[in-house]
């Protein structure tokens, strides 16, 4: 079965055809961060502006690259749920018009269900049931993954999500928008052990807070720059990196210990990061746990991701009408349309 995929919830236009829900058959990904950075964020009214103006050529492009029609496609899906609400419905209404005159099914995907499906596109022996960290710009989540579409969240963030503490502390160290990518690359160069920062207790113990931790590093800048002290920026970023990958391995390894489970998965852009994937990497082994992680190219949002989750939604029946409706926000476990 070949699904057209359709993302478009953030600053990334993007389209794909999978088959099967397992092979990448082409895959496209328009990136407008460049005009986003130039605010230090992604602001929401350009976002839409320019998924309108991409939409089409991204789409028009990934059935080029498959060397196909839209009319050889199986199925249509798209990105629903969660992220800017203006956003998603260019995305949503494209995939809504193209399903309706191609007379094809339309199949809504949650967001987070796709970037938890970016692993099956890398890894053809993984099926549920395992755990998943999810960490993006928006999510941090420890979620029981018990079928392909059935989900059980352990632990979430009580505040900022992991990738927006990276790219908050980012830009009081300088770097630009979105700063988790520089933090990795300036932490390669840093000393890890030179800015002992906080570990914020959460009352859930699988819970997560990061807002402590950028605050510690924002005012560690401040403080700094009052005191004309001059900050080692690598250390800095090396410091943070290491905290934020000792605070997520130390709570997803202890879920899974608990719950007995040995298969485990990262994903989400933050997956990209290099500290948090070799301190997973370490923990896995030394309990014996086998880990999955993305290639970089599937950490971060795409279209891909997105076909790959649908093949499976369609499965298990989840087919939209005409009247499908974008939400800015949407627990995965609790997925309506
Ligand atoms: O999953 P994603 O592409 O978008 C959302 O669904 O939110 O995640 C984007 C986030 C940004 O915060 C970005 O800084 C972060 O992923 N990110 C990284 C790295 N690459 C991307 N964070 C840390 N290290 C990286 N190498
Ligand atoms: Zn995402």
């Amino acid at each position: 079965m070949d699904i057209l995929s359709i993302e478009s919830s953030c600053d990334e236009t993007a389209a794909a055809v999978v088959r099967d829900g397992r092979e990448i058959i082409s895959s496209v990904v328009a990136t407008q961060i460049e005009e986003h950075r130039l605010y230090g964020g992604v602001v929401p009214e350009i976002a839409s502006r320019r998924h309108c103006e991409s939409i089409s050529t991204v789409v028009s492009e990934a059935l080029a690259k498959a060397d196909m029609k839209a009319a050889d496609v199986d199925a249509v899906a798209v990105t629903f749920a969660p992220g800017l609400i203006g956003a998603l419905l260019v995305g949503v209404n494209f995939a809504k018009g193209l399903a309706y005159s191609l007379g094809k099914p339309l199949i809504p995907v949650h967001h987070i269900r796709g970037h938890i499906a970016a692993n099956y596109l890398a890894h053809p022996e993984l099926s549920p049931p395992y755990m998943c960290l999810v960490a993006s710009g928006g999510h941090s989540l420890i979620v029981e993954v018990l079928g392909y579409t059935e989900f059980n969240i352990i632990g979430k963030t009580i505040d900022d999500a992991a990738g927006e503490a990276f790219d908050k502390s980012a830009r009081v160290m300088g770097f630009p928008y979105p700063g988790g990518k520089f933090i990795d690359d300036a932490a390669k160069l840093g000393d890890p052990a030179k800015y002992p920062l906080p570990k914020p207790k959460t009352a859930a113990p699988y819970d997560f807070s990061f807002s402590g931790l950028k605050t510690a590093v924002i005012n560690l800048v401040h403080n700094s720059e009052q005191k004309g002290i001059k900050i080692d920026t690598d250390s800095l970023a090396a410091s943070f990196q290491k905290t934020v990958s000792e605070i997520m391995t130390d709570k997803f390894i202890s879920a899974a210990e608990e719950r007995g489970c040995k298969k485990i998965a990262l994903s989400g852009g933050v997956a990209a990061n290099s500290g948090l994937r070799t301190a997973l990497s370490e923990a896995a082994e030394k309990r014996g746990m086998t880990l999955y992680f993305p290639p970089v190219s599937l950490c971060g949002d795409n279209a891909a991701m997105i076909g790959c989750q649908a093949y499976y939604e369609f499965l298990a029946g989840h087919i939209a009408c005409e009247d499908l409706n974008a939400y800015a926000t949407m627990r995965l476990d609790e997925v309506t349309y």
